[in-house]
Order: structure tokens, then C-alpha cells, then sequence
């Protein structure tokens, strides 16, 4: 390759990576809508300083939104006949949605017609995160709402997913193994139902036995909180920690006590492992962060932009005026 031909491969390149950071803008709103994201932190603190579970429950449903017809606020809307994202077997334990809600109608009320749903979410997840004293990152805004939401396209990797699936899954959404790792330390916070453990504490192979690669005491452990047949209890899932968000999520990986397979399976991966075994051994020196980079990273999946989509009136429905 020519020296010429070599400096219009740079140029093209930094031009096309230029309009590619372009599809979302940090400041997007800051002319038609200089308060939106005060206005998010204020209602998002208020629910949150009430109720802290509130946070995990806030940023799973942005996971959830991003990962079925990417972040484009389809996970908020409801359905009459129960066919939406949000009535599909994952995602009937999602909750959070009030606080969504509260934050669009301040916003409305002072922007109209301005602040997507979907960037609400985002800034939701961060202002969530945030509350509980977890790391902070700058949002990238502009994201577009999406008019469409099928129960039926709730694909989303499971808790019993090993790790080939899982880096597969993410790669799929544009997200490498680095981001698969990082981001399941959201499990930090939160809680999970014990029917979706029962199977791997009670019954992993169908003989009455348990899954060997979960540390046998913490077995015990969870057997003591969850009984066979239960399928209503919760359990933390970073016990004792659930409302600090930190990097102690890969210290219980590491000790073998992750809680679902797909916890687990991040020992399994060379990649995904020797990040467990640095941030266990740095004390998660890094963590905070690679959280916010790769919680960026998650904010740009297969988004909306420009004129696609819409800018809805309320979170849980689609505009009645809008052609499709
Ligand atoms: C890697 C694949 C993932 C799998 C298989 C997975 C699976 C699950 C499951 C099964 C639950 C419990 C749900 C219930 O009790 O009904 C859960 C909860 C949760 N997940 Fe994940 N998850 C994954 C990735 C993520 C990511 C990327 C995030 C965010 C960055 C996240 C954040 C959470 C949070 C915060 C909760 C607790 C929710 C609450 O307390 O209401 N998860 N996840
Ligand atoms: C995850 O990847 C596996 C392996 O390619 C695939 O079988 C599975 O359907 C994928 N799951 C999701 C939710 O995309
Ligand atoms: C364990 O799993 C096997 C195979 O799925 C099933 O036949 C058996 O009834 C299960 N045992 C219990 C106690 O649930």
C-alpha cells in the first residue's frame, strides 16, 4: 500500500469512527432539554433512598431492554394481551417500572416530547447505581424509542448458560468477553427467586445431587434458604453485601459461590477467569472503572437513532399519532 493510499484508509476511518460516537452525543438534550438529566437524578434518588432494591431491579431492566431489540425502551411497554417483552417468563420479576414512569412524566412536564424512553432507562440504571454509592459514568444520549415489543422475542441468556453460550450471546450484541464478565458483576447487588437455583442445589443431573463446581458448604448454605419445592423466597446473591455495589461479586465467584451456572461458569474461560483472578487479587482495583465502560458499551446496543423510531409520550405505550 502506497503512502497516499495509507493516509485515505486513516482518514476514512477516523471519519467513519467519528460518525459512528456520533450516534449518541453526551449532550444531546442540552439545548431542548438543559434539566433532563438533573431531573432524572432527583426522581431516580428519591425512589431509590426509599426503597434501595430498587437499584438492582433498575439496572436489570436496562440489561433486559438492551438485550431483546436492543436499548430501545421496549421493555416498558405494556401490552393488553399480555404479549409484551415484559410479560416473557425472564422478565416477569423485573420491577422498577414506576420509577421509569415518574421520571418521564417530570420530563414531560417540563420538555414535552423531547427525552426518549430509552434514554430515561439509561440514565435510570446509572442514577440507580449511583444512589448506592457504585460508580458513575457519562451517558451517552439520543437513543430513539422503538414501536414494537413481543413476548416472543425474549431471548435472553439464562442462568443455567455456560460459558461458551454466554460469550457467544454477548458477542452477538456486540459485546466482548471482557464486557460479559465485567457486567455480571452487576449481580453484586439484587436478589434471585429460589426456583431458579432448586435444580442446581437439589436435583443438577436428575440423581439428587448438586452441582459440584458450587462449593459444598455454600450448598448447604442455600439449601437451608431455599427448600425444594419453594418457589416463592429469595436469596441475595452477594449474601450479607446485597445493597453495597462493589467487586465482592468475583470474590464469591472465585470462592465457587456463584450463585446460578452462568456465575459459576466465568472460571471456566481463560479470559473471563484471569479478570476474576485480578480483580480478586487487586481488591477489584480496576472495577468501577470497567463497569462504566462496559455499562457504555451495553448503552449502545443495536440503538435507535435519527429519525427510526420515535420519542413516545409515555414510557409503557406507543404514540397514537405515529405512522409506521
Ligand atoms: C450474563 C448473563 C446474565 C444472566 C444469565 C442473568 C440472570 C439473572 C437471573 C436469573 C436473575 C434473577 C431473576 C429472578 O429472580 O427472577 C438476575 C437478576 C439480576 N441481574 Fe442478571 N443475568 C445476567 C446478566 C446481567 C447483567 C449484564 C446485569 C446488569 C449489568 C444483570 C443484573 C441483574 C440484577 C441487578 C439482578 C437483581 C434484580 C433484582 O434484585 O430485582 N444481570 N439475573
Ligand atoms: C446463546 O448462544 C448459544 C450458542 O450459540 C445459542 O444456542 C443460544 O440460543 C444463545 N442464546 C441467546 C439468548 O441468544
Ligand atoms: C430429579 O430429576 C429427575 C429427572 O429430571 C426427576 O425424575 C426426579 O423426580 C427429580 N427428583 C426430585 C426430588 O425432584
Amino acid at each position: 500500500m502506497t503512502n497516499k493510499n495509507l493516509l485515505v484508509l486513516v482518514v476514512l476511518m477516523s471519519v467513519l469512527g467519528v460518525s459512528v460516537s456520533q450516534n449518541l452525543d453526551l449532550n444531546f438534550y442540552k439545548n431542548r432539554c438543559p434539566d433532563a438529566e438533573a431531573i432524572v437524578r432527583r426522581i431516580t434518588d428519591q425512589y431509590v433512598s426509599h426503597q434501595p432494591s430498587l437499584a438492582a431491579a433498575l439496572l436489570r431492566l436496562h440489561f433486559h431492554d438492551c438485550f431483546v431489540r436492543g436499548c430501545d425502551g421496549s421493555v416498558l411497554l405494556k401490552s393488553p394481551n399480555k404479549d409484551a417483552e415484559r410479560d416473557a417468563l425472564p422478565s416477569l420479576s423485573l420491577r422498577g417500572y414506576q420509577v421509569v414512569d415518574a421520571a418521564k412524566t417530570a420530563l414531560e412536564k417540563k420538555c414535552p416530547g423531547v427525552v426518549s424512553c430509552a434514554d430515561v432507562l439509561a440514565l435510570v440504571a446509572r442514577d440507580a447505581v449511583l444512589a448506592i454509592n457504585g460508580p458513575g459514568w457519562a451517558v451517552p444520549l439520543g437513543r430513539r424509542d422503538g414501536r414494537f415489543s413481543r413476548k416472543s422475542e425474549v431471548n435472553l441468556p439464562s442462568p443455567f448458560t455456560g460459558i461458551a453460550a454466554l460469550k457467544q450471546n454477548f458477542s452477538d450484541k456486540g459485546l466482548t468477553s471482557k464486557d460479559l464478565v465485567v457486567l455480571s458483576a452487576g449481580h453484586t447487588i439484587g436478589i434471585s427467586n429460589c426456583g431458579l437455583i432448586n435444580r442446581r442445589i437439589y436435583n443438577f443431573t436428575g440423581k439428587g445431587d448438586f452441582d459440584t463446581s458450587m462449593k459444598p458448604s455454600y450448598v448447604r448454605e442455600l439449601k437451608r434458604r431455599c427448600k425444594p419445592t419453594d418457589f416463592t423466597s429469595s436469596v441475595e446473591m452477594d449474601p450479607g453485601n446485597v445493597k453495597t455495589f462493589d467487586s465482592n461479586y468475583f470474590n464469591i465467584v472465585a470462592q465457587r459461590k456463584g450463585l446460578f451456572s452462568s456465575d459459576s461458569a466465568l472460571l471456566d474461560d481463560p479470559e473471563t477467569k484471569s479478570y476474576i483472578d485480578t480483580q480478586v487479587a487487586t481488591a477489584g482495583s480496576s472495577f468501577n472503572e470497567d463497569f462504566s465502560e462496559s455499562m457504555v458499551n451495553l448503552g449502545f446496543v443495536e440503538i435507535l437513532t435519527g429519525n427510526k423510531g420515535e420519542i413516545r409520550k409515555r414510557c409503557s405505550s406507543v404514540n397514537k399519532d405515529s405512522s409506521v
